[in-house]
């Protein structure tokens, strides 16, 4: 009986709006910890907690809850890995995933359960394409981005030839087709798209491939543990001296230790890089360097800017994350205060950024310019 009238209690307690503000929101992390990408999905948890505990462990005044799942980078288990947060845990927001495959898979689950949704890395085009939808977000990239970002340099540096290499799944694609698209603008012609499947890292065939076309220049997709042994590879063929290599960002971004002395002048594109000297940024990487003992990337950026993304919903909405419009609308509008430089959405949800041109010296991405300013993606077929 006593137990009863407490639970009666609670439930009455629980209807008024001040139950509301004190009960935690539960944050769902989905992402790699284990696999090539491992240590990105940890850079992006790590950005994310440290926003919140820059916030004294509470955003908008409501402490947070963190559920975690780690989907192993793998599509096929990514279903039944989102279903765990969104039906077992009951979260109020999903924050996921690095992989593209595994994140379209989340999208897809979010919109038919009408979840709340942050993407802080997995750049597939159709999240803020196609697949677009009210409650997702992104607050890292598309994959066409950097990659058109890189074909309109490679262009302007005077090559008329290339080849692109990468993994076969949406990112490798994705991005390989954005830099046709940049290139091909700029009156160079790409002449084979090279693959191989995610993970895998036996580069030599292709590698002895790139050495017998002669291209003008080579465009890589790889990141976390594959881009080091790619980079690796490509220095120990020789062909770092005979055919410059581009990438988006990802080449290079949380890899220079590893990569050593192959990563050095390699040139990129992205919206971050290591020396951007903003007082916002020297901030943000010396707090993230203390807590964690390593620096920052731009993994970590997308992790903590997540969490500001989702503080500007909760704050429009009084830190009622049930008050669904308002946070939407509260995120829609917001202008993010990031490491990288102030961005905002584009209407299809998704960062309109600067993309930086950034070039390997020493341990640092060092910032060259400005490749593009404020580039949005076109987000075809994204009708909300
Ligand atoms: C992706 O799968 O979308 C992806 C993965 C790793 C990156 C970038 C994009 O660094």
């Amino acid at each position: 009986m006593k137990t009863k009238i407490a639970a009666l209690a609670a439930m009455l307690l629980c209807s008024t709006l001040a139950c509301a503000q004190t009960t935690p929101i539960k944050v769902g992390l989905m992402l790699p910890a284990t696999g090539t990408y491992a240590n990105l999905g940890e850079m992006i948890e790590n950005g994310f907690k440290l926003y919140v505990a820059e916030q004294g462990g509470k955003l908008a005044g409501r402490d947070i809850q963190y559920f975690k799942v780690d989907d192993e980078s793998d599509p096929a288990k990514a279903t039944d890995n989102v279903n765990k947060l969104i039906k077992r845990d009951q979260v109020d927001v999903l924050v996921g995933t690095v992989h593209s495959g595994v994140a379209l898979a989340m999208a897809k689950a979010a919109r038919e359960s009408n979840t709340l949704l942050i993407v802080p890395n997995a750049g597939a085009d159709a999240i803020t394409g196609a697949m677009c939808a009210k409650n997702v977000f992104r607050t890292s990239f598309t994959n066409w981005q950097p990659a058109y970002a890189m074909g309109v340099v490679a262009a302007k540096n005077g090559h008329k030839k290339a080849m692109t290499i990468t993994w076969n799944y949406a990112a490798g694609n994705e991005s390989a087709k954005g830099f046709v698209d940049g290139f091909e603008k700029g009156g160079g012609k790409v002449t084979q798209n090279l693959t191989l499947a995610f993970p895998n890292v036996e580069f030599q065939a292709l590698l002895t491939e790139i050495a017998a076309q002669k291209p003008d220049a080579v465009y890589a997709f790889f990141a976390g543990g594959g881009a080091v042994k790619f980079v690796k590879d490509y220095a120990a063929a020789g062909l770092n001296k005979t055919i410059p290599l581009y990438g988006p960002g990802f080449l290079t971004d949380g890899t220079i230790d590893a990569q050593g002395a192959a990563a050095q002048g390699l040139t990129t594109t992205l919206h971050y890089a290591d020396n951007l000297n903003t007082p916002r940024d020297n901030a943000f990487r010396l707090n993230f360097a203390k807590t964690y003992k390593t620096n920052a990337d731009v993994y970590a950026v997308q992790g903590y800017d997540a969490a500001q993304l989702l503080e500007s919903g909760l704050k429009a909405a009084g830190g009622d994350i049930k008050n669904r419009d308002k946070v939407i609308a509260g995120m829609a509008s917001s202008q993010v205060d990031s490491p990288r430089g102030k961005f905002t959405l584009s209407a299809a949800h998704n960062p309109v950024q600067d993309i930086y041109l950034r070039q390997v010296k020493g341990n640092i991405n060092e910032m060259k310019g400005i490749a593009i300013k404020a580039l949005a993606d076109p987000a075809k077929g994204c009708k909300m």
